[in-house]
């Protein structure tokens, strides 16, 4: 029948995730969405936890101890949950409602941020992916994005948002810097040297939400398929539906996080600026049948027209540069524009 058929032209690049999948009559994903997913994950335990307030402990045991799982976490990890990091709970409930009240506008008010060019400052829609074997698949996932730093745009509906994205940001910042400086003392870097470096006072951030409707095969679409991230850390948080897994030793592991904590990741600038240090961690959204999921995530950059590459002292103590030194923002345009799932973005700065 009509209804259980899976269609292969519903999807056009006009098209909301939304829309779809409150359609219903909607059994099956339309064949564009599948996507061949590997081992789903399993795992969960051991990620570690950050608890930032102990950067300022009073006790030096307590404050060294933290850097020393800060360095672990980065290392081996790349991701860390952080916990008691002094964003009040009210304001992350605010930005995941805004954040939700923008994608229950009607169509037309989302298509006005249709991307036109990887500079836009404001995008939204959903999107597709070309796979390394060739094939373009539509993702299960409702985007929107804005740079809000340092220049702030932000969608002019709900009204809320704007407000909150802004304040969030602000607080963000702070968070980056005080984390920055934490991993610039464990990496053997003088006090303000990563602050100069990549001119942290103009740094670049990038908001991005998620939305993630309930999928009738879950197991055979995907949210967006395995990626790093550009920038130095990328904060997320989400409202308390799982499906953000990051790779480690091989293998797939589920991330949970207790209320109120905020999951981070090391970035690609991050790795570059570290000398190979720390990884860029691989990670992926996976969808499901039953719930709604959103996610709120902050891309924590340098300054636009920073040029970063590895951090000098590093080079030094390596006796060479693993990547070579490119502007900022030309990487973030060109990983903006890069839809080639799998492709490391960075290859081309080896
Ligand atoms: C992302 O990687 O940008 C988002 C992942 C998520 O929604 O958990
Ligand atoms: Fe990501």
């Amino acid at each position: 029948t009509a209804s259980t058929e899976p269609s292969s032209n519903i999807i056009t690049d006009n098209s909301f995730v939304k829309g779809l999948a409150e359609s219903s009559t909607l059994q099956s994903i339309p064949s564009q969405f599948t996507f061949a997913n590997d081992s789903r994950g399993s795992h969960s335990d051991s990620i570690p936890i950050i608890d930032f307030s102990l950067l300022t402990s009073p006790d030096p045991d307590q404050r060294a101890k933290l850097l020393q799982d800060l360095d672990k976490a980065c290392r081996e990890w790349g991701f860390f949950v952080l916990v008691n990091h002094g964003i009040p709970e009210t304001l992350m409930k605010s930005i995941i409602d805004a954040s939700l009240e923008y994608f229950e506008l009607p169509e037309e008010d989302k298509l006005r941020y249709k991307a036109k060019s990887p500079s836009d400052p404001i995008k939204s829609g959903s999107g597709s992916v070309i796979t390394t074997a060739n094939h373009k698949i539509h993702l299960w996932r409702d985007f929107v994005k804005s740079y809000v730093h340092p220049e702030f745009h932000c969608p002019d509906k709900p009204q809320i948002l704007r407000d909150i994205v802004y304040e969030f940001s602000e607080k963000y910042r702070s968070l980056l810097r005080k984390l920055l400086q934490a991993i610039g003392e464990n990496l053997g870097l003088e006090e303000g040297y990563i602050d100069e470096a990549l001119k942290l006072d103009s740094c670049f951030q990038l908001y991005a939400a998620n939305f993630y409707p309930p999928c009738p095969q879950p197991d055979q679409a995907i949210g967006i398929p395995a990626h790093t991230d550009h920038g130095l850390l990328t904060f997320l948080i989400h409202n308390g539906v799982a499906g953000l897994q990051i790779q480690h030793d091989g293998e797939w592991f589920d991330t949970n996080s207790p209320q109120n904590s905020i999951l981070v990741n090391t970035a690609d600038h991050l790795e570059i600026f570290s000398n190979g240090r720390y990884k860029s961690v691989k990670h992926r959204a996976v969808v499901n049948s039953q719930a709604t999921r959103i996610s709120v995530v902050m891309a924590n950059g340098a300054a636009p027209d920073a040029i970063v590459g590895p951090a000098g002292p590093l080079v030094d103590r390596d006796g060479r540069a693993f990547y070579r030194p490119m502007k900022f923002i030309e990487y973030v345009e060109t990983m903006l524009s890069n839809t080639v799932d799998g492709k490391g973005n960075l290859e081309c700065l080896k």
